[in-house]
């Protein structure tokens, strides 16, 4: 659709008024300066700001991040940066928060949506939805370890993790592994790992439910996921109550 007619659409006045405030650059395209009225938009991917306001024609942002360490999973903090500060402001105007949280040294996977009832759902206990990571921990992982990552681990507060299931890549002196979760206790996958006397010395979320981290993603790089990634998110906690 043309940026003008678009606009035009929203109440901005006629198209010349809208050649205006092209010109006075007060039109935004996914944080560019648009300087052509015939511009075409895509209403429901493009980010368009008027007068530093988004105009809205959509409800619901779901953006994949590929965290990078020295961030922290929150919409605000005094001291460090945050996710949300990675986005565009286009899209902080959405009021996006993190879907769970992932320490600050820990990378990898991290939806940010401003869907709260799906943001609920994903880290609802009850919904057990498995996540996937990839860590590097010091020594051997053995096959005893793996056992008792099947049963569960007791944690150091006396919690027994539930059942894990643990992939060993490549073993000493700094063991390669995969770990899939089925919960999202603080440092969860470290405790578990201090739990049979291993350090994780580095850690990335690969996979949360069915949906994989976006290998193109560099460290710090994101992009919204399409419908279908989206209806599969949401099919997934249809899926116990
Ligand atoms: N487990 C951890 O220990 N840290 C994370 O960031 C995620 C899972």
């Amino acid at each position: 659709m043309r940026l003008d007619k678009l606009l035009a659409n929203k109440g901005f006045g006629s198209r010349k008024d809208v050649k205006g405030l092209i010109k006075k650059k007060k039109v935004i395209i996914n944080d560019h300066i648009v300087k052509d009225s015939g511009f075409q938009v895509n209403p429901e991917k493009d980010i368009v700001e008027v007068n530093n306001e988004m105009v809205y024609y959509r409800e619901y942002i779901y953006v994949m991040l590929n965290k990078p360490s020295g961030y922290v999973s929150a919409t605000a903090d005094n001291r460090d940066k945050t996710v949300v500060d990675l986005l565009p402001s286009a899209y902080r105007l959405f009021d996006p928060f993190p879907v769970g949280r992932l320490d600050k040294d820990t990378e990898g996977l991290l939806l940010i949506t401003n869907d709260g009832r799906l943001g609920h759902q994903l880290t609802s206990p009850n919904k057990a939805v498995e996540k996937t990571y990839f860590a590097e921990v010091r020594g051997d992982v053995t096959e005893q370890d793996i056992e008792k990552f099947r049963f569960g681990v007791q944690l150091d507060d006396g919690y027994i993790a539930k059942p894990a299931v643990l992939n060993v890549l490549h073993a000493a002196p700094v063991s390669h592994v995969q770990v899939t979760v089925t919960e999202g206790k603080f440092h969860q996958v470290k405790r578990m790992f201090e739990a049979v006397g291993k350090k994780v010395i580095y850690l990335k979320r690969i996979q949360m439910g069915n949906l994989p981290l976006d290998g193109n993603l560099g460290a710090g790089d994101f992009r919204e996921l399409n419908e279908e990634e989206v209806q599969r998110l949401k099919t997934l906690t249809q899926k116990k109550s």
